[in-house]
């Protein structure tokens, strides 16, 4: 682009309710690296659908989380934020890429072995070429880094390989992306089993702490948390559940794990528990008052959603007509 930073995408669905984890490991973070890239931040709704979905709660959800990003506190002027399905090139493009990638491949997806196997009565095609779709988005905008989590990792991989394999016939269409792995998001676990990730689809309500949670919920749901008989306050994977709770503290606070275990030294469990129920609160509450705030102001959201996909669509059109043309779709006629 223009102003020499290189560009940023990535996305996460407005499906289940967004949990600490993925505010803390995510959210938070794309607002920190937000000022050394271009980036695009997309609603993915159309991964959504791959999911049976009900219209209304869809809709609803997807503006919560466009609204989210905003209040986490990404400028819109800076960054891009809009839904998936407002620029179609999204879905023109995985269509073309869709010939460009083998059953083989798909079938190795874990992710689609884990969604099949959780959704046996809905194994749609969408499901099996969701990573597609996932490379389309990545690929339209030239993107040069991607920051992901590790369940994301294999999809980013199979973006690559889609993308060499049709620069290896085309010659250079795309840019390759890279996995970010700079500052590196926290990596929260769930409160009641610290061996899984905290996860909006857990069955266990009390394991994930939900970012529209109100105080009371997160207290309670702190006070109950995992711990262990130890008694002590360490950083040890050996107590996975304190271990975790450090972690949310040090996260919400912008502490070391030091200070967090000086600060705690000698303390009980309980008093832990509240102090980081406390901090979590801090974060959340302020969060959700300015979320709340801006999903009132409905002119200025739906400025932000028109003029974002408008500067999305410029841009990923411009991939996808130079797409159409090296595979020999015929020019548009121009009058
Ligand atoms: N599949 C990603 C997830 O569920 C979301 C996603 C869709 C994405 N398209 C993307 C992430 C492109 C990064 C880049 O987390």
């Amino acid at each position: 682009m223009l102003d020499g930073k290189k560009t940023l995408f990535s996305g996460m669905q407005a499906t289940g309710n967004l949990t600490l984890g993925n505010y803390l490991g995510a959210l938070k973070n794309w607002v920190t690296i937000s000022d050394e890239y271009n980036c695009f931040y997309s609603v993915v709704d159309m991964h959504s659908i791959t999911v049976r979905q009900d219209p209304a709660t869809l809709r609803k959800r997807a503006r919560i989380l466009l609204t989210l990003y905003l209040a986490a506190g990404l400028d819109p002027e800076k960054n891009c934020i809009y839904y998936q399905s407002h620029v179609s090139a999204h879905g023109e493009l995985a269509w073309i890429l869709n010939c460009f990638t083998y059953m083989g491949e798909l079938n190795r997806m874990t992710q689609f072995k884990d969604k099949s196997a959780k959704h046996a009565d809905n194994i749609n095609a969408g499901l099996f070429t969701y990573p597609v779709l996932m490379a389309a988005d990545i690929l339209l905008y030239q993107a040069d880094v991607v920051p992901v989590g590790i369940d994301q990792m294999q999809h980013l991989e199979i973006t690559r390989d889609i993308a060499g394999r049709f620069n290896s016939i085309y010659g250079d269409v795309f840019t390759i992306p890279e996995v970010y792995l700079g500052k590196v998001g926290a990596k929260i676990m769930s409160l009641q089993d610290p061996s899984k990730k905290m996860s909006k689809s857990d069955e266990n309500p009390n394991g994930s702490i939900y970012l529209m949670d109100d105080k009371d919920t997160i207290m309670r749901k702190c006070k109950r948390a995992v711990t262990d008989s130890v008694g002590m306050i360490r950083y040890s994977d050996d107590q996975p559940g304190v271990k975790n709770l450090i972690e949310i503290y040090r996260a919400c606070t912008g502490k070391s794990v030091d200070e967090v275990v000086k600060e705690f030294d000698g303390k009980g469990y309980g008093d832990f528990k509240t102090a980081v129920g406390e901090v979590v609160a801090a974060v959340l509450i302020p969060l959700q008052e300015e979320q709340a705030r801006l999903m009132a102001d409905k002119a200025y959201i739906d400025g932000i959603i028109k003029g974002n996909a408008e500067k999305a669509g410029y841009y990923a059109n411009k991939t996808l007509r130079k797409v159409q043309k090296k595979i020999g779709f015929p020019e548009r006629v121009r009058q």
